[in-house]
């Protein structure tokens, strides 16, 4: 079973970020799959980086239109992307020095995190893209 289950209370309206953020959704649930099937350090650390660099991506895009639409909140929210990104690229060294394995409590940080972010912090910024005609 999927470790997220993508849902419309995960939607915010926004088609290119709902996709994106499917995206992510898919990119933890495989690495939850990995992790449960025990798979090679080799793969899950391709899927680890992956994830990372995806993220990174995703966050930027979002930060690109907060500067474009002068979005009020613009600050607090790149500050929650900083905090994940530290986050995960802590977790990506470690996991390469072999210091850690993933297991159920970063994979419940995870899904957590994201569920979270989406949900109240992505929400936030839903009208003001709608008013710049992002939908
Ligand atoms: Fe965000």
């Amino acid at each position: 079973m999927s470790l997220i289950k993508w849902s419309n209370d995960l939607s915010i309206n926004v088609q290119e970020i709902d996709d994106q953020h499917q995206k992510l959704v898919d990119m933890i649930n495989s690495l939850h799959k990995a992790m449960n099937d025990g798979q090679s350090q080799q793969i899950i650390g391709k899927i680890i980086k992956n994830m990372v660099e995806y993220t990174e991506s995703h966050f930027q895009l979002e930060e690109n239109y907060f500067e474009q639409f002068n979005y009020d909140l613009r600050d607090e929210h790149k500050k929650e992307h900083d905090q994940f990104i530290e986050k995960a690229q802590k977790l990506q060294n470690d996991y390469f020095e072999g210091s850690i394995r993933i297991g159920i409590e970063t994979m419940q940080f995870l899904k957590e995190w994201l569920v979270d972010h989406i949900m109240v912090s992505d929400k936030k910024f839903v009208q003001c893209f709608h008013e710049n005609d992002i939908v």
